[in-house]
Parts: C-alpha cells; sequence; structure tokens
C-alpha cells in the first residue's frame, strides 16, 4: 500500500513512524512533513487545505490510502474529495467534521442523544449574552463557536472576565468563529483525553492521555497547543472507560449516522470526571497534538491496521493488542512561545540518541538544511520514550532530553505530576 499522510507537526511524524513500522506499507509519502518525517518518507509539498491539489498528488503518486492530520483540510472538505475521487481516506466529511468546527452543533448532538455534558445556551447577540452571564453568575466558561485554534474559550472565574471575553468575541478577536457563542455551565473534575476511531457505525477505542496545555511548570502561564501528554490516563478507569463510551461516544456516533452524516475517523473527546461520572468537555476530529505522539509510541504498526479498517469501514473487524505499557512525550519549544520566538536556530545532539520502540524523538517545526537541523517552530520536538511505569518511561524521556544541545528552546520539568 502507498500512504500519503497530510500535514508536518509532531503529531504526523508519529503517525508516519507507526505507519512506517508494518509491513503494508510499501511507499510512505507525507505532505508537506518536516525534517524528521524526511528521514523515513518522501516528503512533497502542497496546499494541505486545497482538496483538488491533495487528490493530483494521490493519482501522481499512485496513492492508496490518505490520513489527514488536521482539523482544517477536514472542515475545508478534503477527506470528501478524496473519497469522491475514489482514495480511501481516514478522517471524517465536512459535515462530520462539524463536531469539531461547532461547538454548537455538538451540543445538539449531545442534546438528541442524552449525552452527558455542560448545561449551555446560545446566543448571536451580545446584549442577550451579557443578560444571561450576569444572571448565571461566574465561574462560567464562554465559548467561540467555530475552530479559533485552541483560543476560542474563556473559563471565567471572574463575572468581569466573562463580559470582558463577550466583547472580544463579538468585538470579531475569532473571525466568523465568533459569530455565536455558546455559554456553559463552568464543570468541576478531572480532565482527561479518550481517542476512539469510528467507521460510521462501529467504535474501537484506541487509548486515554492526559496533557500540560500550559507553558510552564506547575500548570501555570498562558496556554499552548500543549507541553507534553502521557497514556494511559489514570482518571480513565476500566468503568469511567466504559459510561463514556455507553453514555457519550456510541450514542454521538449512532445520533451522526442517523443524520446521514456518519463519522468516521478518529474522535478526540475532552471528558470532566467528577465521582467516576465523565461529562462530554469537547470532541475534535482529528488526534491531538502531542497526545497522538504517546498513542503511536504504545500503537506502533498496528496503528495503520487499525486506522485502514476505520477508513474501510470494517472497523468490527479490528482490534487492538495492548502491551500494559506507559508513554510519555515532553515538548521542547522555541524560548518565547507561545509569544514570539526567534526561527532558523540549531538543534544538535540529535544523531547520537537512540531511536526504537522505546525511543523516539518526534519532529514538529524542524526543518533540514545543509545537514543541519534547524528550529523553525514554536513547538519543535517531542520526546517520547515507553515504559513499564510512567516513571520509567519519564525518566527515558528525560534522559534523552539531557543529550539535545539546544540552548535556544526550553521544556516542562515536570510533565506527568498529576499521574506521579
Ligand atoms: P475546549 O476547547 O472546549 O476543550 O476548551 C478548552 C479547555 O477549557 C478545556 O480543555 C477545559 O479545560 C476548559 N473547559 C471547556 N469547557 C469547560 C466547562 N464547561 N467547564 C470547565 N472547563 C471547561
Ligand atoms: N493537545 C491539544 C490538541 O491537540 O488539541
Amino acid at each position: 500500500m502507498n500512504i500519503l499522510i497530510l500535514g508536518s507537526g509532531g503529531r504526523e511524524h508519529a503517525l508516519a513512524w507507526a505507519v512506517k513500522q508494518n509491513p503494508k506499507c510499501d511507499r510512505l509519502v507525507c505532505a508537506p512533513g518536516n525534517a524528521g518525517m524526511a528521514e523515513i518518507a518522501d516528503c512533497l509539498s502542497v496546499n494541505t487545505e486545497d482538496g483538488a491539489a491533495v487528490v493530483a498528488l494521490c493519482q501522481a503518486e499512485k496513492i492508496d490510502f490518505v490520513i489527514v492530520g488536521a482539523e482544517a483540510p477536514l472542515a475545508a472538505g478534503v477527506a470528501d474529495d478524496l473519497r469522491a475521487a475514489g482514495i480511501t481516506t481516514f478522517g471524517p466529511s465536512a459535515k462530520a467534521a462539524l463536531l469539531e468546527a461547532s461547538k454548537a452543533f455538538t451540543k445538539e448532538v449531545c442534546d438528541a442523544c442524552n449525552a452527558p455534558t455542560a448545561a449551555y445556551a446560545r446566543f448571536t447577540e451580545l446584549e442577550a449574552a451579557k443578560a444571561y452571564v450576569t444572571e448565571q453568575g461566574a465561574p462560567i466558561v464562554i465559548k467561540a463557536d467555530g475552530l479559533a485554534a485552541g483560543k476560542g474559550v474563556i473559563v471565567a472565574m471572574e463575572l468581569q472576565e466573562a463580559l470582558d471575553g463577550l466583547d472580544e468575541i463579538f468585538g470579531g478577536a475569532f473571525g466568523d468563529a465568533g459569530a455565536e457563542v455558546v455559554i456553559e455551565e463552568f464543570m468541576e473534575g478531572e480532565e482527561a483525553s479518550f481517542f476512539i476511531l469510528s467507521d460510521g457505525k462501529n467504535i474501537l477505542p484506541i487509548g486515554t492521555a492526559q496533557d500540560h496545555k500550559r507553558v510552564f511548570d506547575g500548570d501555570e502561564g498562558p496556554n499552548t497547543g500543549g507541553m507534553g501528554a502521557y497514556s494511559p490516563a489514570p482518571v480513565m478507569t476500566d468503568a469511567v472507560t466504559q459510561k463514556a463510551l455507553d453514555e457519550i461516544v456510541q450514542p454521538c456516533v449512532d445520533e451522526m449516522a442517523r443524520r446521514g452524516t456518519p463519522y468516521q475517523g478518529v474522535l478526540y473527546a475532552g471528558f470532566m470526571i467528577k465521582d467516576g461520572q465523565p461529562r462530554l468537555v469537547e470532541y475534535n476530529v482529528r488526534f491531538g497534538d502531542p497526545e497522538c505522539q504517546v498513542l503511536m509510541m504504545r500503537l506502533g504498526a498496528q496503528a495503520l491496521d487499525a486506522l485502514h479498517a476505520c477508513a474501510e469501514e470494517r472497523l468490527d473487524t479490528a482490534q487492538i493488542n495492548w502491551a500494559d505499557d506507559h508513554a510519555m512525550t515532553v515538548v521542547l519549544a522555541a524560548n518565547g512561545y507561545p509569544g514570539s520566538y526567534n526561527k532558523g536556530t540549531e538543534i544538535k545532539g540529535l544523531d547520537a540518541l537512540t531511536s526504537d520502540s522505546k525511543n523516539m524523538v518526534f519532529h514538529a517545526g524542524t526543518k533540514s538544511e545543509d545537514g543541519k537541523v534547524l528550529a523553525v517552530g514554536g513547538r519543535v520536538l517531542n520526546v517520547t520514550a515507553r515504559g513499564g511505569s510512567l516513571q520509567e518511561a519519564r525518566d527515558r524521556a528525560y534522559d534523552m532530553i539531557d543529550q539535545i544541545d539546544w540552548p535556544e528552546g526550553f521544556h516542562r520539568k515536570d510533565i506527568g505530576w498529576r499521574a506521579l
């Protein structure tokens, strides 16, 4: 099978690494890819949100199977275009991708199948939204309806913060994504992420994870795309996992099918768990980054079989053989991230590191130039390790970091603190 992975982040490098180990992978192409992916795949340039261009690339390269990494191409209908061209594709249609692209849509789906989630109201007018927030009081959560690169959610502990947030969103801070606002009840509890494949009908859980969104140790500082993650998430016990599948995930998958927009791809569900009861925080329609890195570390080559079975709507025939293991990934980011940072600084020491089924450095914002690896993004490397315990995985990951020579980068030193 000739396989194309669309994207250029640590998530896509981890997918590429897992897929490449499977003997069913004859040729691996990544578009656009990064320096790490270039070591194991042919990297070609393409506009990943341009369906016609992606289809043309697949035809030119004789691609049999496409894995779409990020949400923007999915929301733009790239998976629809690929399927229309007869190319087997992992990733939901634009209509099913609304589960991430519209928070109000997800709430409607949850309502229709009684899936436990926060109580909410929807607004398109600033004054009505402010009146509602004032009546409800803080803490309260304000969300721009559409895709806002992870920045459209304000968890307001004070009323004024909520009112300011509404001014910001209706003032156009997120463009069209903020034309509608969802205002939610604040949920207390511990958060965890759960990844489930759905072929439109059948579902297959492929792991749990927890990430660290804040930039500094102790979960301080501004939010980022994620500074590290580990899998499994201890809070997702077998009982919580079963409840999440029975009360939330399968009912939502069934509701999407009932609406004529079956969901095919990975559902990345965020849950708030309190007293053993999961409630849905949100769905994403793609793997998390960096959560994918720890999932792929644990799944290895079998990830390809599962994703391919999902895309071919035969997930009922697929299974995952779980090892009793743990994985952790620690993000190395450029000094200044998530604010402004320098590009083009050199990273040394990567060649000397062991790369095997227990130790991997997944690349995110890197490029290679004249034999050097240069940092060209905010989140740059994902140092990832597997072990018999979370502590062992953690020790391995931090040992690897000690060997990387990149004075212009930083990382959190406390990834996994909640679980350890
Ligand atoms: P989202 O983009 O919907 O995942 O929201 C970003 C983050 O805001 C989540 O990961 C939670 O930490 C927090 N959050 C979102 N909705 C709620 C809620 N209803 N109650 C408490 N925290 C929330
Ligand atoms: N790590 C969070 C995300 O991928 O959305």
